[in-house]
């Protein structure tokens, strides 16, 4: 079974056309960085824009490369929630176009539902149950996976996500848009002890997260030392911060696989790209005897590969949109339209 995903959540323009979930035939992606770098960050009207300019050409590219038509596709996959509304609409209303005029059934698929299923395209043998460590620019999340469309939300940031406090850090410390990757970059080599970051605590619920006192930590101390004519040493800030957002990552995701007693954790979404998050969970789940997985680097970051993957898995589950499909800027992963 075939399936065209599209994508436009955020600042790539994506489609992919994806055979039974696992097997990628196409995946084009138009990322719109270089447009977004001068604001330090994205513009959501820009973006929109963007998508709108390139959609059409990344649909037929993805068509194209996977050398089949729109009449050799069995159901369209689309990412409706969450993300950025004007951006978000665009991927929506291209293919409700679509799906109208060819008579190929919609499919709406929740943004980290699919971040979750880069995963089934780079471990073909990977199946639910797992534990997921869900973390993006907008979302962080344990998340109990029951079912390829079964998920329990057991950990959820309380403010910000880790990826919105990393880019935080990163503009911070005057390195470029995208924030996550090249504070990863500037981070290589740097001493992780060299500056001490609060540790963040949370109450009631022990899998809970919180960000935003370690992003004004960070700020502060570039702040201070700036205000004291302090030369900064950007690699072993960024190196303490990240291993101060990675510590909190780990100490919850351990406490998740010791409550859960879960056998496979799985990591999903952009900052799962982070060279110093994966080694940590790495050993993390050789402590454990958990078998751990992430997505290949490629798919960490946005893509409709994994929308088109996520798609298939809805769609088997019955799930269609019609053509009063809207888009929504928040929604749990829990919820459905
Ligand atoms: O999942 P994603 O591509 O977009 C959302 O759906 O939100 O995640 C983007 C986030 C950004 O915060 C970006 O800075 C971060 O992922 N990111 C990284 C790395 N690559 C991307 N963070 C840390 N290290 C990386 N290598």
């Amino acid at each position: 079974m075939r399936i065209l995903g599209i994508e436009s959540s955020c600042d790539e323009t994506a489609a992919a056309v994806v055979e039974d979930g696992r097997t990628v035939l196409s995946n084009i992606v138009s990322t719109q960085i270089e447009k977004h770098k001068i604001f330090g960050g994205v513009v959501p009207e820009i973006a929109s824009r963007l998508h709108t300019e390139s959609i059409c050409y990344v649909v037929n590219e993805a068509l194209k490369k996977a050398d089949c038509t729109l009449s050799d596709v069995d159901a369209i996959a689309v990412t409706y929630a969450p993300g950025l509304i004007g951006a978000l609409l665009v991927g929506v209303n291209y293919a409700k176009g679509l799906s109208f005029s060819s008579g190929i059934p919609l499919v709406p698929v929740h943004h980290l539902r699919s971040h979750i299923a880069a995963n089934y395209i780079t471990h073909k043998n990977l199946e639910p149950p797992f534990l997921c460590l869900v973390v993006s620019g907008g979302n962080t999340l344990l998340v109990n996976v029951k079912g390829y469309t079964d998920f329990e939300i057991i950990g959820r940031t309380r403010d910000d996500a880790a990826g919105e406090a990393l880019d935080k850090a990163a503009r911070t410390l005057g390195l470029p848009y995208p924030g996550g990757v090249n504070l990863d970059k500037a981070a290589q080599g740097g001493d992780v002890n060299a500056y001490t970051f609060p540790k963040p605590r949370v109450s009631d619920n022990p899998l809970d997260f919180s960000f935003s006192g370690l992003k004004t930590a960070v700020i502060n101390t570039v702040h201070n030392a700036s205000q004291k004519g302090e030369e900064l040493n950007v690699a072993n800030i960024g190196a303490s911060f990240l291993n101060a957002v990675v510590n909190s990552l780990e100490t919850n995701t351990e406490k998740a696989i010791e409550l859960t007693g879960a056998k496979t954790l799985v990591l999903a979404g952009g900052v799962s790209a982070n060279s110093m998050l994966r080694s940590r969970m790495e050993k993390l789940a050789k402590k454990h005897g958990t078998d751990v997985f992430f997505p290949e680097l490629p798919l960490c970051g946005d893509n409709a590969a994994m929308v088109a993957a996520q798609g298939y898995y809805e769609y088997l589950d019955g799930r269609r949109g019609d053509m009063s499909l809207n888009a929504a800027a928040t929604m749990d992963i829990t919820e459905g339209i």
